[in-house]
């Protein structure tokens, strides 16, 4: 059994919950958990380490054996306002007296029309906004898809290499991350075309430019050699990829996407389902290079945590009739009201300190990156950070090592570790989260004690 506690001038001191792992992990409860569990879950589901949560309060979450956890994953950077915010359990506890569902494709509410209209204040448009909401990031790409075939009445798509846009059979077709989430599922929607993705790596390396290389593969190999311009309806980015591997793509690439866009009638479509929701310290990535998309898609930290995501696109865009897209349980109430407290937070603190934390954080993580001489690559905006290791072993026992001592981070791309924690996240957490991710380096450096530390 081991007991680590983070040092006593770090922590949790808010929560006054510095992580504190006192069982073997997993411990007892959790190993019954992860039985059941491996009984009846659908295989297919990846779980990053056994961490078998019971409970959370900001940025620490505690599993069944009373071990805790900051957590600097946030559930996939969902949890935007840190694990049930009093002022989100408020808002979810009051709507769900008042009424749980009503079907917002059918029937007007006061929640889902507030939080449409808070969605359309803040898209990055000159243009009005309008809004469709959704259940899942997904299924934002999905209605996005639909809506730009239907209003250029073109088929075909321009995705990017490394992209991840969802797992249902549209967006499925879009994600080019990893070949498993692919394999087996074909065929897939026609005319997608994957375009390459710049990988800028400027910590140490001075690598990657500044996208005009894949901008000009663009512009003369796929739209020279493979679709025709005036049969593309949609150019679909991530202004930072996530699931890809945390890779903010260059402003001069985002500006080139809207030239290319502009003159061929091309819609720009910026998925912002993880960098979104003022994760970068502002409400969208695509902000920071001054750059307007057609059609932007939001979910994840949109609710913290209940499930509802959004397009939003320009008012010119929306030239479908009533009748061609729907969605049962889509701007539940309860979500959506959610969703409103989830802005408030942001807007009065969220979005300042997340610019403010993840200067610290990124601070924090390139020196332990100077020290250790096994990092490959440190990048990011605001409180979306990675770091890239030299091979995905490396990353998987970093990522080990820091879940054995209470810090919560996940996996991206080949070999990189995501830092996405909450946007209310405090100075004392991050500095505990740099402690304890310097001694995972350090343990997983190691041969014989990080095949300890992973369980060998
Ligand atoms: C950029 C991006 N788009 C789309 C999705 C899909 O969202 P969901 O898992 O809610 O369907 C994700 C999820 O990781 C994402 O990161």
């Amino acid at each position: 059994m081991t007991t680590i506690e983070a040092p006593a001038s770090g922590g949790a001191a808010r929560n006054d919950a510095a992580p504190r792992i006192s069982t073997d992990l997993p411990g007892p409860k959790a190993q019954a958990i992860i039985a059941r569990d491996q009984a009846v879950a659908s295989p297919s589901l990846t779980r990053a380490y056994p961490l078998v949560a019971e409970s959370g309060s900001g940025v620490v979450v505690t599993d069944v054996d009373g071990n805790t956890f900051l957590d600097f994953a946030a559930g996939i950077a969902v949890c935007s306002t840190g694990h049930s915010h009093p002022k989100v359990v408020a808002a979810i506890k009051e709507q769900a007296d008042r009424l749980i569902h009503i079907a917002g494709t059918d029937f007007y509410e006061p929640r889902y029309l507030e939080f449409m209209e808070r969605l359309a204040a803040i898209a990055p448009f000159e243009e009005k906004a309008r809004v469709f909401l959704t259940n899942s990031g997904t299924e934002a790409v999905e209605g996005a898809i639909k809506l730009a075939r239907y209003h250029t009445k073109r088929p075909g798509i321009i995705a990017f290499e490394g992209g991840f846009h969802g797992r249902t059979m549209g967006a499925l077709s879009l994600t080019n991350s990893k070949v498993k989430q692919r394999a087996g599922f074909g065929p897939l929607v026609p005319m997608v075309h994957h375009a390459p993705f710049p990988r800028v790596r400027s910590w140490r390396e001075g690598t990657g430019g500044d996208g005009s290389a894949e901008l000009a593969h663009l512009k003369n190999t796929i739209f020279g050699r493979q679709i025709a311009p005036s049969d593309v309806a949609a150019i679909v980015v991530e202004p930072i990829q996530g699931e890809g591997g945390y890779f903010p793509a260059p402003a001069a690439f985002l500006e080139g996407l809207r030239a290319l866009c502009d003159e061929h009638g091309i819609l720009l479509i910026a998925d912002e389902i993880q960098s979104g929701m003022g994760r970068t310290g502002s409400w969208w990535a695509i902000e920071h290079a001054g750059v307007e998309p057609d059609i932007i898609l939001s979910a994840k930290g949109i609710a913290s945590g209940m499930p509802i995501g959004a397009f939003i696109a320009r008012e010119s865009v929306w030239t479908w009739p009533p009748g061609a897209h729907g969605s049962t349980f889509a701007g539940n109430p309860v979500c959506a009201a959610a969703g409103l407290a989830t802005l408030d937070i942001l807007e009065s603190e969220g979005l300042a300190n997340a610019a403010e934390m993840g200067a610290r954080l990124r601070r924090g993580l390139e020196d332990v990156a100077d020290r250790s001489g096994v990092v490959r690559d440190v990048r990011g905006v605001g409180l979306m950070l990675g770091v890239e290791f030299e091979s995905h072993e490396a990353a998987e026992a970093v990522q080990d090592a820091a879940f054995r001592r209470g810090l919560l981070t996940l996996e991206c791309g080949e070999s990189s570790i995501r830092f996405s924690p909450p946007l209310i996240v405090d100075a004392d957490e991050v500095d505990a989260a740099v402690r304890i991710f310097g001694e995972a380096v350090g343990a997983a450096r190691t041969p014989e004690k990080g095949m300890d530390e992973t369980g060998g």
